[in-house]
């Protein structure tokens, strides 16, 4: 049988780690002297860094030297690690572990596919990260979602054929991402905001074993 390779994406969906990113930006919106409300932050998601930080920018009308964006850039992330540093297991999603048991249970290959640059520490932090073969993050990809190239990555270090991965995204860049790389999207979410996705479930708490079966089976 061939094996159905496992990707995730990580921040919100193993880990609402939306609300700490959006602490950190607004921390620094505010020194800026701007509001940074959470419907901006909704833009952020899937979002790299460095393009967070342009959008913050526009957002607040501010200019800035190459010098200051990347004083910025550090400051952002060094208050979010903060915040990341007190992370344990009880942060991660409902049923995440659930399902990453399942797919473990029935030796099918898990990959994590992220914009974070983070990745790897937040995963030790809530104590998943033995859960996965690979890590493809920030720091190997050059381009960002809806680029399809942290999935190619990850498939890739799977050994599974891309039309034989499945991925779990929230954000509409992760799942024009998959779709474009020919696997199948599952939206974790709002089904509205990411109805190009091939199944959509609210959180993995909707997601049962007959489904990951007929995943795993490709029925
Ligand atoms: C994820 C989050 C984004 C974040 C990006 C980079 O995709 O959804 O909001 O900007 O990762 O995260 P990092 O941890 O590298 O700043
Ligand atoms: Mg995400």
């Amino acid at each position: 049988m061939n094996k159905t390779g496992f990707i995730f994406d990580l921040d919100g969906v193993i880990v609402d780690t939306a609300k700490y990113h959006y602490l950190a930006w607004k921390n620094l919106a505010q020194e800026l002297g701007f509001e940074f409300t959470h419907e901006q932050n909704e833009l952020f998601k899937g979002v790299s860094r460095k393009r967070c930080l342009e959008i913050l920018l526009d957002i607040g009308g501010v200019t800035a030297t190459q010098e200051q964006f990347d004083s910025w850039m550090i400051e952002k992330n060094e208050d979010y690690l903060k915040y990341i540093e007190k992370m344990d297991e009880t942060e991660i999603l409902p049923d995440v572990p659930k399902v990453l048991e399942y797919v473990k249970r029935h030796e099918m290959p898990i990959a994590l596919g992220s914009a974070s640059k983070n990745a790897r520490p937040i995963l030790e932090k809530v104590k998943l990260l033995s859960y996965f073969e690979t890590i493809v993050d920030g720091n190997n990809v050059t381009k960002a979602k809806p680029d399809p190239e942290v999935f190619l990555i990850a498939a890739e270090q799977l050994g599974v054929r891309a039309d034989q991965c499945v991925v779990f995204e929230d954000a509409q860049a992760g799942i024009a991402a998959a779709n474009s790389a020919d696997m199948i999207s599952i939206g974790i979410g709002d089904a509205q905001v990411l109805s190009e996705a091939d199944y959509n479930f609210k959180d993995f708490t909707e997601i049962d074993d007959g489904f990951l079966k007929k995943l795993i089976t490709q029925e």
